[in-house]
């Protein structure tokens, strides 16, 4: 088992990462909670295959175990739900020093942490995430959130959790996709500030999409090192902490013009592709860094060529992007592969270009 420190801010917590973590929750959380009682927020899907387990566990050392299922989708990180979850432990009389354990991919991380930061003014949080993007990405950093009306991940608190528990066998059960999806985040991590994991993502990339575990858990070490690293230094959102947004301008946009039909790795996947070809335009990037990238993405399973969608859409959609400040697209260009900076330089017809290039 592997242990990343992260300390944001005052904080400062766990990541444990390793086959067979899930095991090690119920002792370690016996020593280090003063209550026998908590609540376990999670899908019925994901239940059946890993919760049951961690509830017998949990009880056999003497917790009390409430289980609060969430149905599955997306549709659900909402304030009604979060809500429904308030109503629930109110009627179980939790306690503001009850923890609350988020067991699920983001979807259940953001909601079940949100509902911690919120019940009582904050509730301890515990991250149990089960899918690859959860785990090198979203149950690290403590931002938490549901969606209103178009508003996405736009109501939501920083909490941090007390510990994160990352068990990298789990996610041998993922439906298909759902590791491609989370690659896409894994291979910006890598440009962002890893050359050694972007190699070992061009050596090895068939070995982790077999879900060969050695290499699952160097992958996901590595790449949730990276995410440790940039939370540490900047709890909050302003500097560093920008450069997580790699391939996400470009990214959202797609998501917003194809409503949400394409999945955020391709999104991600795609608009890394963008960035790369405006830096190169700008000559801060070679070509062969860009056929690398190219190559890494299509060898995750992601694809590579703009979806069916109007440049001019897409450029509507990053207009109305929360990262254009005083007119100006504020935008994260690789300079090499491990090292990005954060440039005010972009113009939208830049964009366009790198766009009709791409299609
Ligand atoms: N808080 C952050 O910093 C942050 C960062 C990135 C993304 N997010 C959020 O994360 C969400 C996406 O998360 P995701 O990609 O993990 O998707 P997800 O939570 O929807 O999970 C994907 C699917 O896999 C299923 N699943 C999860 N674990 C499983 C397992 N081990 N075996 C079988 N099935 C399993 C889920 O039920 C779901 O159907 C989005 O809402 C996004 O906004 C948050
Ligand atoms: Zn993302």
């Amino acid at each position: 088992m592997h242990v990343l420190k992260v300390s944001p801010g005052s904080s400062n917590y766990n990541v444990y990462i390793g086959p067979g973590v899930l095991g090690e929750i119920p002792v370690r959380l016996k020593r280090s909670i003063a209550g026998k009682r908590l609540f376990v927020v999670t899908n019925p899907a994901i239940f059946e295959l890993h919760g049951f387990n961690l509830k017998e566990e949990l009880q056999r050392e003497g917790f009390e175990v409430g289980i609060l299922m969430v149905p599955e989708g997306e549709e659900f990180k909402s304030l009604e739900t979060a809500g429904r979850l308030y109503t629930e432990l109110a009627s179980q009389n939790a306690e503001r020093s009850t923890p609350i354990l988020a067991l699920g991919g983001g979807v259940i991380g953001d909601l079940a942490g949100f509902v911690a930061a919120t019940y009582m003014r904050g509730m301890p949080l515990i991250q149990i995430p089960t899918t690859l993007l959860a785990q090198v990405d979203s149950s690290i950093g403590g931002k938490t959130a549901v969606n209103h009306d178009q508003l996405k991940n736009q109501i939501g608190a920083f909490h941090q959790p007390s510990a994160v528990f990352s068990d990298t066998f789990v996610l041998k059960t993922l439906p298909p996709g759902q590791i491609s999806n989370g690659l896409a985040e894994v291979i910006k991590s890598a440009i962002i500030s890893d050359p050694q994991l972007f190699s070992l993502l061009e050596h090895r990339m068939g070995n982790m999409l077999a879900l060969e575990q050695k290499t699952m858990d160097a992958v996901i070490i590595r790449a949730a090192g990276v995410k440790a690293r940039i939370v540490n230094n900047d709890e909050r959102d302003k500097r560093r902490r920008n450069i997580l947004n790699l391939g996400h301008t470009t990214g959202h946009a797609l998501e917003t013009v194809t409503r949400y039909k394409i999945n955020h790795g391709t999104a991600v996947a795609i608009g890394m592709i963008i960035a790369a070809r405006i830096s190169l335009k700008m000559g801060l990037f070679s070509q062969r860094d860009l056929g690398r990238i190219t190559s890494v993405i299509t060898a995750a399973g992601l694809p590579t060529s703009i979806p069916d969608a109007s440049v001019a859409d897409i450029l509507a959609a990053v207009r109305h992007d929360k990262k254009i400040s005083a007119g100006r697209l504020k935008f994260i260009l690789p300079v090499g592969i491990g090292k990005v900076i954060i440039s005010d330089r972009v113009s939208l017809e830049m964009v366009a270009q790198a766009l009709e290039e791409q299609a």
